[in-house]
């Protein structure tokens, strides 16, 4: 393996960005490829066993384009195929959750988080059972926000729908308390000023992507594969889908032009 070799994010579709923005931001000289599995978009809605036969389709993908670490930028597929991931897979493989569980125990002070996430991951129990072996005094609040992802593939941060909805979903977990709140789906850090807003300044927010991005340059380092050229590193977005608003979103979000996209044929994915 090289220290030039890309670093592999993938996610459902756009949600993984986040993260990549993290990573891009602590290691600027970091190649990037990303897949964002934009035609079969959203993961949280579907089976376990979906969700493992997809990571595995997304993983082979990017070990295909040579990637030395595997960053699943996906807290649904972290939650459920991440063990899978990490039996047959001889590169390392960073998952979501525990960097954000940790994050959070560490922020806490009066220990009432809440945790929103796709309904897998929710159900799951993925981030409160992280959460409980932290540390078992923590009090847990979760709540699915299923409609948070189609309003961020749509690009719809600043709505007056996306509030009504953000307080829906958010105002029962305030009124718990909380003082730390785990956006626990990497779509949600693009709504994250509504989010900020409907809870209030007093609740940290937790995105997994900051978390995530120390531990991608741990492990890099630790195996002397962190990349040392003085040149700003590459990004190519592969997306099995191309939908009108992906790039447009994508270049908001990423405060960057997004030239090289290619769209991968689901045949591809499929076939070994
Ligand atoms: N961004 C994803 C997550 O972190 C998936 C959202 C979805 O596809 O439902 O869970």
């Amino acid at each position: 393996m090289n220290r030039t070799n890309p670093i592999g994010f993938f996610d459902s579709g756009i949600g993984g960005l986040t993260v990549v923005k993290s990573v891009s931001r602590l290691l600027p000289n970091e190649n990037i490829i990303y897949f964002g599995d934009t035609a079969r978009v959203p993961y949280g809605s579907k089976s376990n066993d979906t969700v493992i036969e997809y990571s595995i389709q997304a993983a082979n993908f990017l070990l295909r384009k040579n990637v030395k670490l595997l960053v699943v930028a996906c807290n649904t597929a972290s939650a459920i195929a991440l063990k899978e991931l990490r039996r047959f897979l001889t590169i390392p493989v960073i998952g979501m959750i525990e960097p954000g569980a940790k994050m959070a125990a560490q922020t806490t002070k009066n220990n009432k988080i809440g945790v929103i996430g796709t309904r897998a991951t929710i159900n799951n129990k993925a981030y409160t059972n992280e959460l409980q072996r932290l540390n078992s005094k923590l009090k847990i609040f979760d709540s699915p926000c299923p409609l948070f992802v189609p309003l961020a593939e749509e690009g719809w941060i600043k709505n007056k729908a996306t509030e009504l909805i953000a307080k829906e979903y958010l105002l029962p977990l305030k009124e718990k308390e909380i003082d730390t709140l785990i956006m626990g789906c990497t779509h949600y850090p693009i709504l994250y000023e509504i989010i900020q807003k409907v809870v209030g300044k007093k609740v940290q927010l937790i995105d997994s992507g900051s978390p995530a991005s120390y531990l991608v340059e741990n492990y890099l380092s630790g195996r002397g594969l962190l990349n040392n050229s003085n040149q700003i590193g590459m990004s190519e977005f592969y997306v099995s889908d191309i939908p009108s608003k992906f790039k447009e979103v994508a270049e908001i979000f990423l405060g960057k032009k997004i030239t090289h996209i290619h769209k991968v044929e689901l045949e591809e994915l499929t076939t070994e």
